[in-house]
C-alpha cells in the first residue's frame, strides 16, 4: 500500500517539494512542505517571466528535496511513489518539475503520478500537518472557488476526480486583477497583499473606505458563475487616470479598500449563487486570493448566515504548494493508477479532467 509520496510542484514559479503520506492515525498528513518563492526575483519585471522562472527551477529544486527528506526525518526507503505537477501551467517550468520527478522514480524503483495542478488546490481543505487539523466534518459534495493570480474558477466537487466547472474567469484571474490595479496606483508586483494591506484597518489607521468610489461589479446578476474583470480594471483605470498623483498617493487606501470591495463582491456573491445551485452547504476558499482578509471576512459571514462551512485552508496550502500534489497522488496511487515514465508536461488541463461544458 502506498502510504507516502515526495511531491513535486512546479507549474508556475513557485517550486515546491513535500512529504505527504498518512499514518495510523493520521490521514492526509504533511509530513514537510518546502518551497522556494521567486517573488522578488520577478518583481522588477512586473510579472512573472517563463524563462527566468524555469531557471530558477533548476537551481531549487533538487536541494528543495534534501531540504525536504531531512525534514521531515523519512528517508527514500519510506518513500513508496513520487507526484508532480504535469499539467496545467508554463511548460517550461513543469518540464523541469515532470524530468526531475521521472528520474528520481526511475532511480529510485517507484511509481510516479502526474496531477493536474487544479485538481489539487480543490483537495487542500483535507491537509493536516503538525500545527494544523483540517476540520473532520468537512468532506464530499462541496464548492470550491479557486482565485490566485493564474486562475479564478468555480467547482463542484463531487468526489475523487468528478469535478464539474460551474464557472470561470472569461478574462484575467482575480489575484492578476489585483496585481494590475496595484500596478496602476503604484504599489509594485505582486500588489494584491499591498493592496490588502493599505484597505485594512491597522495600527492606527482607520483604513480605506470601501465606499468612496464605486467600481462595477461585473456579471454579479448575470444568471451564470463566470467572472469578468478586464471592465473593473478599466474603470479603476479610468478613475486613476482623472486623479493627480498626489490625489492617488491621499487617496491610496479608499482606491484600495473600494477596488477590494468590488472583486470580493462579486466571488462571495457567486460562491454564494454556487452552493445554491449545486445545494450543498460546504464550500472551500483556496489559492492565493483567499489570503485576502476582506474576502475571508466576507464569504465567513455569508456562510454564518446562510448555514454553509465555508473552509479557507492555512495559507501554505491555499498558495501554489507541493503538499496539495502529493495528497491527489496518494488517493490516486491508492486507487490504482500511475502514470507511464513517458509523462509529458501539458500547458493545459485535458478534456477529461473536469466535466462541464465550461471546462477548459
Ligand atoms: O496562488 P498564488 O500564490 O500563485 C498563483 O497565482 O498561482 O497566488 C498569487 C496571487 C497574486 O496575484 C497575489 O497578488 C494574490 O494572489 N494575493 C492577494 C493577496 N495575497 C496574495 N490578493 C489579494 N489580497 C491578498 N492578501
Ligand atoms: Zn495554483
Amino acid at each position: 500500500v502506498i502510504d507516502c509520496v515526495l511531491a513535486i510542484e512546479t507549474s508556475c514559479d513557485d517550486t515546491s517539494v513535500a512529504v505527504v503520506g498518512e499514518t495510523q492515525n493520521r490521514k492526509n498528513f504533511v509530513h514537510a512542505l518546502v518551497s522556494a518563492n521567486q517573488d522578488l526575483v520577478h518583481s522588477p519585471f512586473g510579472g512573472i517571466v517563463p524563462e527566468i522562472a524555469s531557471r530558477n527551477h533548476t537551481q531549487y529544486l533538487l536541494p528543495l528535496v534534501d531540504e525536504c527528506l531531512k525534514m521531515s526525518n523519512i528517508d527514500w526507503s519510506r518513500i513508496k511513489g513520487i507526484a508532480v505537477t504535469s499539467r496545467p501551467g508554463l511548460l517550461g517550468s513543469l518540464l523541469v518539475g515532470v524530468t526531475t520527478a521521472k528520474t528520481l522514480a526511475f532511480a529510485h524503483g517507484l511509481p510516479l503520478l502526474g496531477v493536474n495542478h487544479l485538481e489539487a488546490h480543490l483537495l487542500a481543505p483535507f491537509l493536516s500537518d503538525d500545527t494544523y487539523e483540517a476540520p473532520s466534518d468537512f468532506d464530499y459534495p462541496y464548492v470550491a472557488l479557486a482565485v490566485s493570480g493564474g486562475h479564478t474558477q468555480l467547482y463542484f466537487v463531487k468526489g475523487l476526480g468528478q469535478y464539474e466547472v460551474l464557472g470561470r474567469t472569461l478574462d484575467d484571474a482575480a489575484g492578476e486583477a489585483f496585481d494590475k490595479f496595484a500596478k496602476l496606483v503604484g504599489l509594485g508586483f505582486p500588489g494584491g497583499p499591498k493592496v490588502d494591506q493599505l484597505a485594512r484597518p491597522a495600527g492606527g489607521s482607520a483604513g480605506g473606505d470601501p465606499k468612496r468610489f464605486s467600481f462595477p461589479r461585473p456579471l454579479i446578476r448575470e444568471d451564470n458563475f463566470d467572472f469578468s474583470f478586464s471592465g473593473l480594471k478599466a474603470a479603476a483605470a479610468r478613475v486613476v487616470g482623472e486623479m493627480k498623483p498626489s490625489d492617488i498617493q491621499g487617496s491610496l487606501a479608499d482606491l484600495c479598500a473600494s477596488f477590494q470591495e468590488a472583486v470580493c463582491d462579486v466571488l462571495v456573491a457567486k460562491l454564494a449563487a454556487a452552493c445554491e445551485h449545486s445545494g450543498v452547504s460546504k464550500a472551500v476558499v483556496t489559492g492565493g486570493v483567499s489570503a485576502n482578509s476582506r474576502l475571508r471576512v466576507m464569504a465567513q459571514a455569508w456562510g454564518q448566515s446562510s448555514g454553509t462551512q465555508i473552509v479557507v485552508p492555512p495559507l501554505r496550502y491555499c498558495t501554489d504548494n507541493a503538499a496539495m500534489v502529493g495528497l491527489v497522488a496518494l488517493r490516486r496511487f491508492q486507487a490504482g493508477e500511475e502514470s507511464p515514465l513517458t509523462l509529458r508536461p501539458e500547458a493545459r488541463s485535458r478534456p477529461e479532467d473536469f466535466q462541464g461544458a465550461r471546462s477548459r
